[in-house]
């Protein structure tokens, strides 16, 4: 059965600008995230660049600029930032207290920014507050990017590296309501007032990411803070959400899917509860950030601490993955970042590897899809198509097809991403900006016989993209979308 539908987007409802940071990563010392996914050693059989798997190297390379935010997770409020620099051979071994297992700590800080170099990417560190101290962070922050004549500074030099590796993205603390201490919002409102005193003190041009939570937490931290004199040194607020949490990747019906897609929309509406609560707050000349800097589908059932967080990645989380980034683009006003949990062979995965295996999930080509909207400005995007017959949390509807649309900043570029998300139903989509022609335009489709269409490393093409065949009518574009499917569409406009 096939429907029709169309995308409207206004070219004079401009956004927010789209970022690299809009369509990034989160890494942990996980299971096997950094160990065997990025570091293998560079006396590794497995082909690396000075340590790093060559295979991830190049995949990551080709997704596009982004940012990568390191060491955690739980792992980050227990991580002591001194262990994983200078000779590796003495570094001392850790416990890995929350995923199992010693901590070598081979792959440090230094490791992290060739990682970041060699795929031109953005590195962002997350900083320990519910065992460390300031002062560990200060440290921390100096011996990066500080560039007066001190001893860190110089110690830095003597471990390779002269000049400041001006990291940009500090977050204070990772869930600081859970793992990273189990604080209230007051008390980690006075421990977040209590570290930034220092570190912003430092002027060394970072930005500083406070840990946000639910509503009651956000209400609460952004009070104390306003009480404070605080906010206006608040320059963004980090939120998560896992979803699906009880649902098998290889395990359901067309009705469960529909009702497992849907899950994703509690995205809008953490969003729109963070933005209002900030709106209460903030000073409108100095807008905070909200940065959602952990996301994605966690399968319970199999992703365990003891599994390695490790669970299976098919079509059908390409979809939500597509879903979820229209949600974050239609929202560039207010949010600045995003990161997926987590990049390599941890829940909701880009790469997957087994030994001297590599191959990319679904979820990988649609990040290669997205990179076509990065420095382009979202549009407020208008979809008309038949509803999937599920209700968001809050009771919206949700509609079939999913899409944003971003522009060029001198109008003459259109990129469209398009999602059919019924399970067996395919639809004849049309696109069109109203008063404008589109023309010179191609496009490329992620689709599947299954929506439980998977890759490994016997058969990692199963899920790949193709080419997809547009057509004009009359200034739109009309394409073909079978089931669970994805399409990002560039096109000229006049
Ligand atoms: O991504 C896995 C874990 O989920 C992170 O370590 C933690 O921040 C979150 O609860």
């Amino acid at each position: 059965m096939s429907s029709s539908a169309t995308v409207v987007a206004d070219p004079l409802a401009r956004i927010g600008r789209i970022n690299a940071e809009h369509y990034s990563h989160f890494i942990e010392h996980l299971g096997e995230c950094v160990y065997d996914g990025i570091w293998v050693g560079p006396d590794s059989p497995i082909p690396n660049t000075d340590g790093i798997r060559q295979f991830t190297i190049e995949a990551l390379k080709a997704v596009g600029p982004a940012v990568f935010r390191w060491p955690g997770g739980c792992f980050a409020d227990h991580y002591h930032w001194r262990d994983g620099i200078g000779d590796p051979t003495s570094r001392p071994r850790t416990r890995n207290i929350f995923w199992g297992g010693t901590e070598s700590n081979r792959f440090g800080t230094h490791e992290f920014i060739d990682f970041c170099r060699k795929i031109d990417a953005i590195p962002y560190i997350c900083g320990n507050v519910g065992t460390g101290s300031p002062q560990e962070m200060m440290d921390w922050l100096e011996y990066c990017n500080g560039d007066s004549d001190l001893t860190i500074v110089d110690q830095r030099l003597a471990n390779g590296e002269a000049a400041p590796l001006g990291i940009k993205y500090w977050g204070v603390g990772n869930e600081n309501w859970g793992c990273g201490g189990n604080m209230r919002p007051g008390e980690y409102a006075a421990k977040y007032r209590n570290y930034v005193t220092y570190l912003a003190r430092m002027n060394l041009g970072v930005q500083l990411i406070a840990v946000g939570h639910d509503a009651a937490w956000n209400r609460e931290l952004l009070r104390a803070l306003a009480g404070a004199r605080f906010l206006p040194r608040l320059q963004a607020l980090s939120i998560h959400r896992y979803f699906s949490l009880e649902r098998q990747a290889f395990n359901y019906d067309e009705s469960e899917y529909h009702d497992l897609i849907t899950e994703a929309h509690v995205l809008e509406d953490d969003i729109a509860q963070a933005d209002g609560i900030l709106k209460n707050y903030e000073d409108p000349a100095h807008p905070v950030g909200l940065i959602v800097d952990e996301w994605g589908l966690w399968d319970r059932g199999h992703a365990t601490p003891e599994s390695g967080l490790r669970q299976a990645n098919s079509l059908r989380d390409a979809v939500v993955a597509a879903t979820s980034l229209d949600i974050f683009t239609a929202r560039a006003d207010r949010v600045t970042m995003t990161n997926i949990a987590q990049t390599i062979n941890v829940l909701q995965c880009l790469i997957e590897t087994r030994g001297p295996d590599a191959w990319l999930t679904p979820t990988y080509h649609v990040y290669r899809f997205y990179r076509e909207h990065i420095g382009h400005d979202s549009l407020a995007t208008h979809v008309d198509s038949a509803d999937l017959g599920v209700q968001s949390g809050t009771g919206r509807p949700v509609s079939q097809l999913s899409a944003s649309t971003s522009l060029s900043e001198d109008g003459s570029r259109v990129s469209f991403a398009v999602t059919n998300r019924h399970y067996s139903e395919s639809v004849e989509c049309t696109l069109r900006l109203p008063e404008k022609t589109l023309g010179d335009a191609s496009a490329r489709l992620l689709a599947g016989d299954e929506a439980m269409s998977a890759n490994s490393a016997s058969s990692p093409d199963t899920v790949t993209p193709t080419d997809l065949t547009v057509r004009s009518n009359n200034g739109a574009l009309t394409i073909q979308l079978p089931p669970h499917s994805i399409a990002m569409l560039t096109a000229g406009v006049t």
